[in-house]
């Protein structure tokens, strides 16, 4: 995942050792998420714990945390570290072994991604693979950017949280600096249940035919889905389920009112092939009526809505699915189904409600990220009732009265480095969610373990901070890769 001071790395991907090298017109380069390059990962694969000094030197530069506001209104640089925390006891000390103490927490924190046919560039699965990445999986674990998990665990709580816990942390990284033993198989422990609950979708939208992306390295495709249901109901799951699972990065899921969909149809029709790009959000200018579903990365089971809750979606919507993908060659076509589950009513009709300055979509003012500038920061405030009103104007639950946030996240392009969405309560800041290191490839929305009650007279604050140390344009709001921006989401209900 990002940070404010991200290592200087060449985006090249395991994509790149067949596919030819591109040079990449991309203004987030310099901040790009830090890729395992061919080279390094050559390397790592020939050599021994024992060498994780070099190793592990050519995967990452320079991780400097420390940055200095020089624009906007001053507030904090992003100066908070990652979970870099106390040396743990040595392995050696502890005996940890694979078999008996790791592979299980590998197993659940890991291979979700790291295994064949998945999205992570190599499997973690046995032994043996395990023990060839060994510095490299350590460097990941010690830096904190593996697994990818954002929001700040000084923040906030939340469910789902595929983060490692302070002990697996310590057990994994005192294990390799052991020289990553072995063990007996024998001492494995007996196998966790998986406790996933079963949800039952009751729609399954599929994107109309399979797709090959082909833009290097990252392909961002919108494809419309035409809304089954003939009469109001409410979404109250959702998931997706990636056809080449290889492939498919993340997944964001858009609700298009009726009202909205001949634009989004025009957008379809004027590109070939199924699906048309879009970056953003779901492209054009009718982007900002669009309303947030639900963001899916692997590893993600079911995402179900908070009980009692659902989002409405009116008959004659359609969804456009935002699929980001990483090209990969001889990967198959995708062709990716979004599942949802739908009740006709819920107790608490829900919004995903996305927080912005309605100025910066207009220029006025322009939420300007001069050329050169290290950490512009731009922050909005406003009560959550106001916004509820401005964005649904029918909405039975918002201006004037207590709302429920039972969910935060925060969406930037690549030269965002920070975010927080907290509630200003008189003196005292309660954080909903607070990303330290901004990464545009992991982003989401983030369940609450206790949901916050959010009252007319708080004020949520919406905080962004960006990089443009290395552009040489000044960046606005905008939908394109060129563009920047700073939008908060909040799943709110009434209480
Ligand atoms: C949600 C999916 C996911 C999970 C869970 C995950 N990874 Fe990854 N991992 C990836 C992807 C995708 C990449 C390729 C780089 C990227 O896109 O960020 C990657 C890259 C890596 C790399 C290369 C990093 C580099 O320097 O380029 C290492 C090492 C790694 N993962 C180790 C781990 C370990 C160890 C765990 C568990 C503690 C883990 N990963 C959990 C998806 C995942």
């Amino acid at each position: 995942m990002g940070d404010a001071g991200h290592p200087l790395v060449v985006r090249t991907r395991i994509s790149d050792l067949t596919a030819q090298t591109r040079s990449i017109d991309y203004p987030g380069a310099m901040i790009a998420p830090r890729r395992l390059t061919p080279f390094a990962l050559a390397l790592l694969a020939a050599c021994s714990p024992d060498d994780s000094d070099t190793a592990t030197e050519a995967a990452t530069t320079g991780a400097s945390t420390t940055t200095s506001a020089t624009t906007g209104d001053g507030t904090t640089g992003g100066t908070t570290g990652s979970t870099t925390g106390e040396t743990p006891t040595t392995g050696a000390e502890a005996g940890l072994t694979y078999h008996r103490d790791i592979k299980a927490i590998l197993d659940r924190k890991c291979a979700t991604c790291h295994q064949p046919g998945d999205i992570g560039p190599f499997s973690i699965t046995n032994y043996d693979e395990t023990k060839k990445l060994a510095p490299a999986i350590a460097d990941s674990v010690d830096s904190g950017i593996m697994p990818p998990w954002s929001p700040s665990a000084e923040c906030n709580t939340y469910k789902h949280d595929r983060s490692l816990a302070a002990d697996e942390r310590g057990d994994i990284l005192a294990w390799i600096a052991a020289g990553a033993p072995e063990g007996d198989p024998a001492d494995a422990p007996a196998p966790e249940d998986d406790i996933q609950p079963e949800v039952d979708y009751d729609i399954a939208l599929g994107i109309p035919e399979p797709f090959t992306p082909t833009t290097y390295p990252d392909d961002y495709r919108c494809f419309l889905l035409d809304w089954p249901k003939d009469q109001d109901s409410y979404a109250t799951a959702f998931s997706v389920t990636p056809g080449e699972r290889a492939i498919v990065h993340h997944v964001i899921a858009y609700v298009l009112p009726p009202g909205e969909v001949a634009a989004f149809d025009a957008l379809d029709a004027a590109d070939p092939g199924p699906g048309y790009p879009c970056y953003g959000g779901p492209g054009g200018e009718a982007s900002q009526k669009a309303q947030w579903l639900g963001a899916w990365v692997p590893g993600t089971g079911g995402g179900e809505m908070p009980a009692g809750t659902g989002i409405l979606v009116k008959p004659g919507s359609k969804i456009a699915l935002q699929m980001h993908y990483h090209p990969l060659p001889g990967a198959l076509p995708d062709q990716s189904t979004l599942k949802v589950r739908t009740a006709e009513t819920v107790e608490r009709p829900a919004y995903l409600l996305p927080l912005t300055n309605p100025g910066w979509l207009v220029d006025s003012p322009p939420m300007t990220i001069p050329a050169g500038a290290k950490d512009t920061v731009h922050s909005f405030e406003i009560d959550l009732g106001s916004a509820i009103f401005y964005l649904f104007p029918g909405s039975p639950f918002g201006i004037g009265k207590p709302v429920v946030a039972h969910a935060a996240g925060v969406h930037m392009h690549t030269l965002g480095t920070r975010a927080s969405l907290t509630v200003e309560r008189g003196d005292t800041s309660e954080c909903l969610v607070d990303v330290p290191r901004w990464d545009f490839n992991w982003q989401g929305t983030y369940d609450l373990t206790g949901s916050t009650v959010v009252e007319p007279t708080d004020k949520i604050r919406l905080e962004c901070h960006f990089d443009n140390s290395a552009g040489d344009q000044p960046l606005k709001w905008g939908e394109g890769t060129g563009d920047e921006m700073c939008l908060g989401m909040i799943y709110v209900s009434a209480p």
